[in-house]
């Protein structure tokens, strides 16, 4: 139990990575507040982590408006003490793909708000709480996005680049105080995001799509979950513990090779 009596809070924690991050860290006793926009996809996320311990609520909360923010970091606070880890990861790479002058500024704005914005509202609350106990360790999803920037994707590339500036602006400002803050950049991970795109597609052009994820890494394959979860995991923990400001690529080996 590497990780008993911590307390954790993770976005996008219903699904995906953000939900495997949350299994990994309440199997080594982490209580953990875990965060979605959708209170039946959270309630079944609840009851699946309730398998592994009764310490784990779920919190309605949009990333992108302050006041969920901030009631989302008090609610776990009131719940579990205090607040060690945070993983931010919610954010939503759909909206239709459009070229730069195609691209409406209402979905820019929409992106940013979630992508950065939503982002830097969970830091500036999460670091509070962390200031009143001396420290904490928090980890931000960036993408892949970021560093192979497609066509059709301006938007999401560029909040996932300021992700990363981020992490490390604020790693600077509180290294001092005992607070951690890295990037973790994952590449194709099959997870819900992943397969709605395929749902999207006829089953060859899945099949198709699929391939060229997985030839596009030295792996020939997509990434699990878990192994992101398993990557933020460590970048929370105290082995981590002179590690901050950096961004862990987790890719297979795609962004060497392009
Ligand atoms: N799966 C991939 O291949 C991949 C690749 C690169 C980056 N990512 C990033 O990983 C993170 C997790 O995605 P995932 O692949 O697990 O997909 P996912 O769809 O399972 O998880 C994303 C979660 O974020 C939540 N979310 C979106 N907007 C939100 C908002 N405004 N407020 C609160 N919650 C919100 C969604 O409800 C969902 O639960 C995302 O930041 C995504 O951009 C994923």
């Amino acid at each position: 139990m590497k990780f008993y009596n911590k307390v954790a809070l993770i976005t996008g924690g219903t699904s995906g990575i953000g939900y495997s991050v949350a299994e990994s860290l309440m199997k080594e006793g982490t209580k953990v507040a875990i965060v979605g926009r959708n209170s039946e996809k959270g309630e079944k996320a609840l009851q699946k982590l309730k398998e592994i311990h009764s310490d784990v609520i779920y919190l309605s909360a949009d990333i992108s408006n302050s006041n969920d923010v901030r009631k989302m970091v008090r609610d776990t606070v009131t719940s579990f003490g205090h607040l060690d880890f945070a993983f931010n990861n919610a954010s939503n790479a759909e909206g239709k793909p459009a070229l730069t002058h195609e691209y409406s500024e209402d979905d820019f704005d929409k992106m940013m708000g979630v992508t950065i914005k939503g982002v830097w509202l969970c830091l500036k609350y999460e670091i509070q709480e962390m200031l009143k106990t001396g420290g904490g360790s928090i980890v931000n999803t960036s993408s892949l996005d970021a560093l192979i920037c497609s066509a059709g994707t301006t938007a999401y590339a560029a909040g996932k680049s300021g992700v990363i500036a981020l992490t490390r602006a604020v790693a600077q400002e509180y290294g001092s105080y005992g607070i951690r803050v890295n990037t973790v950049t994952p590449g194709a991970i099959r997870t819900p995001m992943i397969e709605r795109k395929f749902k999207d597609l006829t089953l060859e052009q899945a099949k198709l799509l699929e391939g060229k994820y997985s030839n596009s890494n030295a792996i020939g394959r997509l990434g699990k979950p878990e192994e992101t979860a398993a990557a933020v995991t460590w970048l929370l923990s105290e082995e981590a513990s002179y590690i901050t400001g950096q961004n862990l690529i987790v890719d297979g080996g795609v962004s060497f090779i392009h």
